[in-house]
């Protein structure tokens, strides 16, 4: 089952291609992670299945419906997107941003409802945001911030979820609870979820499939267990590395090589254990 499929798609700015003649599936109830090296199109892309940047060629489905068809409201019923690096303007609380999530649902003759202001508490409490409510978005710290704005997109309710690097800004316990809760809503509720992430070793921890962005195309899709190897890598990041077993989960998990820090780390690992004992 496919939730959003592209056809020859292509993008770009001005005359420059960023993505050529791309056939891409997107599975219905999974969690798919983009990745690929800085500046390789992944934003570009995203923007694309959400309709906030227009092909240049070819066409992106909805359900099986064209989204250049299909009105602004129900795109926004069906798939909420938090863009890298979105700004909100100076003053909005981190409450009025939420409840901006549930425009899609608004219109003349239907006001703010009980299930609005359900969704909307629901996203502020799972986000850990609740006590920064009354605060300016402008006033929050990078990671409080991003926090808010993964808020204003579960208050928004859709069974598709786009996320550009939504573990940006987050200290490691913030990025796994945000993680762990874009999972439950997988497998709890069928949600699919459609991200870019830097990190490859959370990727393959959390992704069902994985597609890898090289060259204008997708270089290679695919379960993490089984397209995730060091070739992989090197071409597709141009980075030697290890790959080894996730030792908590037991995905792909993969180890850069460096010059000078090798022995050191071992030496410094080795100095930790005996401590440790
Ligand atoms: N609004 C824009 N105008 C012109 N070029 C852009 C714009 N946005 C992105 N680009 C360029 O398109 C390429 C892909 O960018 P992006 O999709 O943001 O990459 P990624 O998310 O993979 O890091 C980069 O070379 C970037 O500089
Ligand atoms: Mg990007």
């Amino acid at each position: 089952m496919k939730a959003i499929q592209t056809e020859q798609l292509s993008l770009g700015y001005k005359d420059e291609l960023i993505i050529e003649e791309l056939d891409l599936t997107i599975p219905k109830g999974e969690i798919t992670v983009f990745i690929g090296s800085n500046g390789c199109g992944k934003s570009t892309l995203l923007k694309s299945l959400a309709r906030l940047l227009k092909p240049k060629d070819g066409s992106v489905e909805l359900d099986g419906k064209d989204i250049d068809k299909t009105s602004t409201k129900d795109i926004a019923r069906q798939l909420a997107i938090m863009p890298q690096s979105p700004t909100a303007p100076e003053g909005l609380t981190v409450l009025q941003l939420v409840k901006q999530g549930r425009y899609p649902y608004q219109s003349w003759y239907r006001q703010w409802s009980e299930k609005d202001e359900e969704a909307v508490q629901y996203a502020l409490e799972v986000t850990g945001i609740k006590e920064f409510e009354d605060r300016t978005v402008d006033s929050l710290s990078g990671g409080q911030r991003q926090r808010a704005w993964i808020a204003m997109t579960l208050a928004q309710d859709t069974d598709i979820i786009l996320l550009d690097e939504p573990t940006t800004f987050l200290d490691l316990t913030h990025q796994i609870d945000i993680l762990d809760l874009l999972s439950d809503l997988n497998e709890q509720e069928g949600r699919t979820i459609v991200m870019v992430l830097h990190d490859l070793n959370l990727a393959c921890r959390y992704a069902d499939h994985i597609v890898a962005i090289e060259g204008k195309s997708v270089f290679e899709q695919g379960d993490p267990d089984e397209i995730i190897t060091p070739q992989l890598i090197h071409s597709v990041f141009g980075l030697q590395c290890q790959v080894t077993c996730d030792p908590i989960c037991g995905a792909p998990m993969c180890i850069p090589y460096s010059k000078q820090r090798q022995m050191k780390g071992a030496n410094r690992y080795a100095t930790q254990q005996v401590q440790a004992n």
